[in-house]
């Protein structure tokens, strides 16, 4: 299986967002064998977006989540308040959100919540690698790690700091390294999928997702264009064994 993740972080409100979901909707009507295509919008496009996607395989995610499940937190969304408006998934330890000081112990503490409530975590790292991936993961069960994806998000590869995506060869041993580190915490069977962001369009997401050990990708900037949405479709769509399907 493949993966498309679209963070639309703060491009597009509610009104855009459902016209482009509309549109993604539309554009897979009917089709069954599909990469697993996830939206994150913003919070509150959340409950819009949810009832155009509800009849469609498309997924639903958020971009970030609060340590705590309840109680008196002014102005935080947690876990649970996400699985009951629909997502399945949630973003965690993004670097725009760890460059305003989310640390690791931080992101663990969101990530321990987020498994608790039964969503799945799409961890990203990105700076150094395997010190972010175990402090982001202390505490985590093995039991629970089933629920998580890890993304390679070199900072600099992404578009808004200018640097442009990532060179394969670079991906590739930083995906080793997230492997291995996740075998080490977690023994031998675990199977997390692991996925690479940064700068990925319609034009250079195939690089990346015919690569077997690259699981999918997540898109940023490009996730709010139909055009680059429906061609990272399209390149998961090709990469996709028999198998997958
Ligand atoms: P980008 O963002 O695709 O705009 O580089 C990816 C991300 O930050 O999730």
């Amino acid at each position: 299986m493949k993966y498309v993740i679209a963070n639309w972080k703060m491009y597009v409100g509610t009104r855009g967002g459902v016209a482009l979901v509309k549109a993604v909707v539309r554009a897979y009507r009917g089709k069954v064998d599909l990469p697993e295509i996830v939206i994150c919008p913003g919070f509150l496009a959340i409950g819009d977006i949810k009832k155009i996607l509800s009849r469609s395989r498309v997924k639903l995610g958020a971009q970030d989540a609060f340590w705590e499940d309840e109680g008196a937190h002014t102005g935080f969304v947690g876990p649970s308040m996400l699985k009951e408006a629909g997502c399945e998934y949630v973003i965690l330890g993004h670097s725009e959100r760890r460059a305003l000081g989310e640390t690791n112990d931080l992101v663990s503490r969101k990530v321990r919540a987020a498994l608790l409530a039964g969503l799945r975590v799409v961890l990203c790292v990105g700076k150094d690698v395997e010190r972010e991936l175990r402090g982001s993961l202390e505490g985590v069960g093995r039991k629970d790690v089933s629920h998580l994806l890890v993304v390679y998000e070199p900072e600099g590869a992404i578009s808004s700091r200018g640097g442009g995506a990532a060179d394969l060869p670079d991906v590739l041993s930083a995906v080793l390294i997230i492997r291995a580190v996740l075998k080490n915490l977690f023994g031998g069977a675990v199977s997390n999928p692991v996925l690479y962001g940064g700068s990925v369009d319609g034009e250079n997401a195939y690089t990346y997702l015919r690569e077997d050990s690259i699981d999918g990708v997540l898109v940023g900037s490009a996730s709010v264009k139909i055009h680059h949405v429906t061609d990272v479709i399209g390149a998961a769509l090709r990469a996709m064994k028999p198998r997958d399907l």
